[in-house]
């Protein structure tokens, strides 16, 4: 009797899909997903792994991982500036037509922040990007004014755009604004920029400077979404900011785009501040990451940043809606 009850509340249970619950509880991490500090990350996943670079400031490091919220202090060198270029900035890991390409502002040795222009290293390697890289060399529009932070946009059907964060010329230092301009390989620019965003917001400006920076692409359910950081990264009001162009109209066209002036889409909480500099990657079940640097003292500026990650959503529209960022004490489930 006392069988038959324990067999028919098995029934039940597998009826029910109860037996799918996980008999184990789900493994968790904590922010942040990297020890020691860090800024400006961007996760790539290719194959069934994970990469992982972000700026160390005298080289390029590459760091490979089966699971996007957990990650070694230290990346393999794929590149060493020294004696060569300076003040080493976010560079960016891209798989694009068969092969490896890094984007990456460098300076000159002296560590002269005007003379920061975009430069592109290929992987020797169209396999593993822990593998060195070598440099081809700058990447630039015509006018080769100061330039960071660039990034690839994939548009329509294949079509290649560079998108950047520069001064308008040598003697406006204090506006970073977003640029685009064509690009006819993936190590070659081919046509003159066009200025996508100016830094005007209130909140986009910290004191006498006004950021516009980190331009990311997030494709999601046929929109493109140009997501950017803006006001000082030394700040706690660094944020997310939003644009994007729709229906396959020409990128190069600047009304094609449209954009979300009025407020951020990612700032900070009362745990976490000076959120910014985000890279979009999925797990393995498709949910979706925002991976970006943070810190946990509002006033520590650079130094204080570490690299953090959460899930996030969809809106109905097909956008991000992004969470508020958690403190470090929060337990989250672990990416697929
Ligand atoms: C740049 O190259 C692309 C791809 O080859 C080409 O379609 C485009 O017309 C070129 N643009 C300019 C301004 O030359």
């Amino acid at each position: 009797m006392f069988f038959l009850r324990t067999a028919l509340l098995a029934l039940a249970a597998l009826a029910l899909g109860v037996h799918a619950a996980p008999l184990v509880p789900r493994a968790t991490f904590k922010n942040p997903i990297k020890p020691g500090g860090g800024a400006d990350p961007w996760v790539l996943k290719y194959g069934d792994s994970y990469y992982l670079t972000y700026t160390t400031g005298g080289d390029v490091r590459v760091t490979k991982s089966s699971n996007l919220a957990q990650w070694a202090q230290t990346g393999t060198q794929v590149f060493n500036a020294a004696g060569r270029f300076g003040s080493v900035w976010a560079p960016e890991l891209h798989f694009i037509q068969g092969a490896f390409y890094i984007y990456v502002a460098m300076t000159t040795t002296d560590g002269n922040n005007a003379n920061h222009r975009m430069y592109v290293l290929k992987g020797r390697s169209t396999t593993d990007p822990t593998q060195p890289f070598d440099l081809v060399g700058q990447i630039t529009s015509p006018d080769n004014e100061w330039a960071i932070d660039g990034t690839v946009l994939i548009y329509g059907n294949g079509r290649l755009y560079f998108i950047w964060s520069g001064w308008s010329s040598g003697s406006d230092q204090l506006n970073q604004y977003l640029y685009i301009a064509p690009m006819d390989s993936p190590t070659h620019i081919n046509g003159s920029r066009v200025l996508l965003h100016s830094p005007t917001p209130a909140w986009q400006r910290s004191g006498s400077n006004g950021v516009n920076e980190g331009p990311e692409i997030l494709v999601h359910n046929g929109r493109t979404f140009l997501v950017y950081s803006a006001a000082g990264s030394w700040t706690q009001d660094y944020c997310l900011a939003f644009m994007g162009i729709d229906d396959g109209k020409d990128p190069l066209v600047a009304s094609n785009w449209w954009r979300l002036d009025d407020r951020p889409v990612f700032w900070k909480s009362d745990k976490t501040f000076g959120v910014g500099h985000a890279s979009f990657p999925y797990d393995r079940n498709g949910v979706p990451y925002i991976v970006y640097h943070g810190m946990s003292d509002p006033n520590a500026g650079w130094d204080g940043r570490t690299i953090r990650t959460q899930s996030y959503g969809w809106n109905a529209d097909g956008s991000p809606a992004f969470p508020s960022p958690v403190g470090t004490d929060v337990s989250l489930n672990l990416p697929a």
